[in-house]
């Protein structure tokens, strides 16, 4: 009976959804498993749910998996029917008041996070700040990966922080990182944080205001788009990131954030030119793209 299910929930989520690329993790499979444990009470993400063993489900569950396929082939995100996503092997909460963790985020996170344990070698505690946290997920990998650090996260948006704050209870390192609400750096306007950062991280909005209208339904119709635009030219959120991130950085601490496609060269040449920062470095995808950058702070100029 059970294999009958899946094999016609299958057929339907193959025939019927257009999985999306920023979201790779995601296949039929994938994402029907994710569904069936879900449907099962226990909540997990795609790239979670492949790992795992599928229970039995009774009727009941059965009528409810049924119906999240029909949400989901509706056009629902798959982590806002499960409330889960995976970001570098850590499960999070959704909600749909806040960006879904992209995979291509990774990126900036991988690189954070092996900064950090360089820092960690020579400072007991180190201090960090994630600005435009949204779910908390970069905040919630520095800090497991680092166990002694401390996170100072903010967002705009009063839902995201909200989510982020959960996600720190959820993973118990709520003790060790807080979350603001804040137009970028402006929660953090007091003197226990300025010059205090051994690094700050930032997965920015950087879609320009025309193509935020453009993207994909599943996208635009169901996240934020506080998450995406970056204002006219998509860059606004990321020139006051490179100028007003000093003020909060150690003398050489270090910055490293996200970058849309096409957008690296610029801002690399902008932060040499500029500011003071040194070792300036892109974070090249797979594909040879930059999409992220990584620089330390150079003092005034
Ligand atoms: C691209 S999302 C990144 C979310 C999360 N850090 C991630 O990597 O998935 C950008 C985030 O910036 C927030 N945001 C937009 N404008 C902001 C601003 N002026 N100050 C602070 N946060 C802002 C949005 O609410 C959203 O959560």
């Amino acid at each position: 009976m059970e294999e009958k299910l899946s094999r016609e929930l299958l057929s339907v989520l193959d025939r019927d959804v257009d999985f999306l690329p920023d979201k790779p993790e995601e296949t039929a499979e994938s994402t029907l498993a994710a569904l069936w444990l879900t449907a099962a009470g226990e909540p997990t993400s795609a790239a979670g749910a492949v790992e795992r063993q599928l229970p039995a489900l009774d009727r009941r569950q059965q009528d409810e998996l049924r119906a999240m396929v029909r949400r989901r082939v509706a056009g629902t995100p798959l982590a806002h029917i499960t409330g889960r996503q995976q970001f570098m092997g850590i499960e999070l909460l959704t909600t749909a008041e806040a960006l879904i963790p992209r995979k291509e985020t990774e990126l900036l996170g991988r690189a954070a996070v092996r900064q950090l344990e360089k820092i960690e070698q020579r400072v007991d505690h180190p201090v960090v700040m994630d600005v435009c946290t949204g779910a908390g997920n970069l905040a919630v990998a520095m800090a497991l990966h680092c166990p002694s650090c401390r996170v100072h996260a903010a967002d705009l948006s009063e839902d995201a922080v909200a989510l982020a704050q959960k996600n720190f209870v959820f993973h118990g390192i709520d003790g060790r990182c807080r979350v603001c609400t804040g137009d970028l750096f402006a929660a953090f306007d007091d003197r226990d944080v300025m010059g205090k950062m051994d690094l700050i991280t930032c997965n920015p909005p950087y879609i320009s205001t025309a193509r935020v209208g453009e993207m994909d339904h599943e996208i635009h119709d169901h996240e934020p788009s506080l998450a995406f635009d970056g204002g006219a030219f998509g860059i606004k959120i990321l020139h006051r990131l490179i100028k007003e991130a000093p003020r909060y950085l150690k003398e050489s601490g270090w910055l490293a954030f996200e970058v849309g496609l096409g957008q690296g060269e610029a801002m690399i040449k902008r932060m040499r030119k500029k500011y003071s920062y040194t070792e300036v470095s892109p974070l090249v995808d797979g594909n040879g793209e930059i999409r992220g950058i990584i620089a330390r702070n150079g003092g005034a100029k």
